[in-house]
């Protein structure tokens, strides 16, 4: 998922870590208590952040993921557990889509649910996107779901019941796996993926998708981003500020 940065790169890759550095150079400061996202995107934000705390930048990060906790301590970067910090001032992580309104999907490295408690702890959050991230409209990525394994195929026929009333064009819910077994998040959770296709009313289907008690967080990250960072494959970046 993540290239070391010595690597040849492809031009998303080139894109991925263009916003990366951008993020860096606008938003970081010193002293700062960084939320670090998950995700390849964000991972070359951390390595790229090393490369600044080798040179002296004092920031503490907290962790999207277990992975980017490894990620960061092996590249030098303090890491804390949220709890041991009274609140973030900014989190930087990547995205699967983003909409003009800064909405976004998020969750297809299974991280949803830290990096949503993590972005809700900011006092900021920037998302970080090659251009391939920005859409017209939510839903051709498929909208990932952490449901908990307690009677998860009951939580399933609930969301298909929400499904068949949502203002979607598709309607298929499949349980992530990874290498065979049903994949688990860092919290123990399974994660379903709902292939909508286009999602006319993300605000709505959040409200009745968090309806749903087994459901316990959803990939729709509305209202959190305060900008967006679009890297392209020339090695550029662009800000496009929320409205
Ligand atoms: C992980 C995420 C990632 O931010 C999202 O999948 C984007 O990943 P990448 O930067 O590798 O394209 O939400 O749960």
């Amino acid at each position: 998922m993540t290239a070391p940065l010595t690597a040849p790169m492809t031009r998303q890759d080139t894109a991925k870590r263009a916003a990366a550095a951008f993020a860096l150079d606008r938003f970081v400061e010193p002293g700062m208590r960084l939320g670090l996202g998950s995700g390849s995107t964000s991972h070359w934000m951390v390595r790229l952040l090393a490369e600044r705390v080798r040179g002296g930048l004092d920031v503490v990060g907290v962790a999207t993921s277990a992975g980017t906790a490894e990620l960061a301590r092996e590249e030098g970067i303090r890491v804390l557990e949220l709890d041991e910090v009274d609140g973030l001032d900014l989190t930087l992580d990547g995205a699967d889509e983003i909409d003009p309104e800064l909405r976004m999907i998020k969750g297809g490295g299974a991280c949803l649910l830290w990096e949503k408690i993590v972005a809700s702890a900011s006092e900021r959050m920037i998302a970080m996107v090659d251009e391939s991230k920005t859409v017209a409209t939510l839903g051709a990525f498929p909208l990932p779901i952490e449901v908990i394994r307690f009677g998860w195929r009951s939580t399933r026929r609930l969301v298909e019941t929400v499904l068949a009333e949502a203002d979607v064009d598709g309607r298929t819910i499949s349980q992530r796996h990874l290498a065979g077994d049903p994949l688990l998040t860092d919290s123990g959770h399974y994660i379903l993926d709902l292939g909508l296709g286009r999602i006319g009313d993300p605000e709505a289907l959040e409200r009745q998708l968090r309806r749903i008690p087994g459901v316990v967080e959803t990939g729709l990250f509305l209202g959190i981003a305060r900008a967006m960072v679009i890297g392209r494959e020339d090695g550029t970046a662009r800000l496009v500020e929320g409205p």
